[in-house]
């Protein structure tokens, strides 16, 4: 994968990120678009808005990341951005227990509201936490949940950037084949009812 440049996307995909404030949401989005861990992340008002751009098998694919507001107050406002994302990146922490709780309520939003066939991920951020023995969620209890949820899942650091990269294109990936899989439903229903036009292949 490598970044793109200016011309235009072949591909465009819709794609939210949610979870408790403190988790690093923001960090996360703010590497995987600069390149290096911001020294300083204020705390994210209503949403926040960011393009990234890649090549993924020769295909010019445009990410655009929206940064939703951990905070309470904010929630009712998420839920509006994730109902038509076509990928779902639900973040926890996993230097906080309580953490991995309360992204079950995240899930079960989730589950409730979004689009059909839409991408959800699973994310337990901080791993260069672990180190210094500040890890409180297990590899293995993270795995779980999102088995559970039917959800994909990695472990990261938005700090050394372990697994930004590739939580990210696993997820393009996916999103494209679940793409491709809704137009060929459709012309495949199209075909059965016979309005499938010349021009159309
Ligand atoms: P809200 O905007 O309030 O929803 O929070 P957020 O999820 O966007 O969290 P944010 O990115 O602002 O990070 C919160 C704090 O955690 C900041 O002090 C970050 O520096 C820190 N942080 C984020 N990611 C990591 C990480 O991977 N490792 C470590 N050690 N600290 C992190
Ligand atoms: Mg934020």
């Amino acid at each position: 994968m490598q970044q793109a440049g200016v011309s235009s996307p072949q591909r465009v995909f819709k794609v939210v990120f949610i979870g408790n404030s403190g988790v690093g949401k923001s960090s996360f989005i703010h590497h995987y678009c600069r390149g290096h861990f911001p020294n300083k992340m204020s705390t994210t008002v209503g949403m926040d808005f960011q393009v990234r751009s890649l090549v993924l098998d020769s295909t010019q694919i445009a990410l655009q990341l929206w940064d939703t507001a951990g905070q309470e107050r904010f929630h009712s406002i998420t839920t509006q951005y994730y109902r038509k994302a076509d990928g779902i990146l639900v973040m926890y922490d996993v230097t906080q227990a309580t953490s991995l709780m309360t992204v079950r309520d995240w899930l079960d939003q989730v589950q409730k509201n979004k689009a059909d066939g839409a991408c959800v991920m699973l994310l337990g951020n901080k791993m260069d936490m672990e180190d210094g023995g500040g890890r409180q969620v297990t590899t293995m209890q993270g795995q779980n949940l999102a088995e559970e949820y039917q959800a994909e899942f990695f472990e990261c650091s938005a700090k050394s950037g372990h697994n930004i990269q590739e939580a990210m294109t696993h997820l393009a990936r996916l999103m494209g084949a679940q793409q491709d899989k809704q137009c060929e439903s459709v012309l495949h229903s199209l075909d059965n009812s016979g309005h499938r036009g010349h021009c159309c292949t």
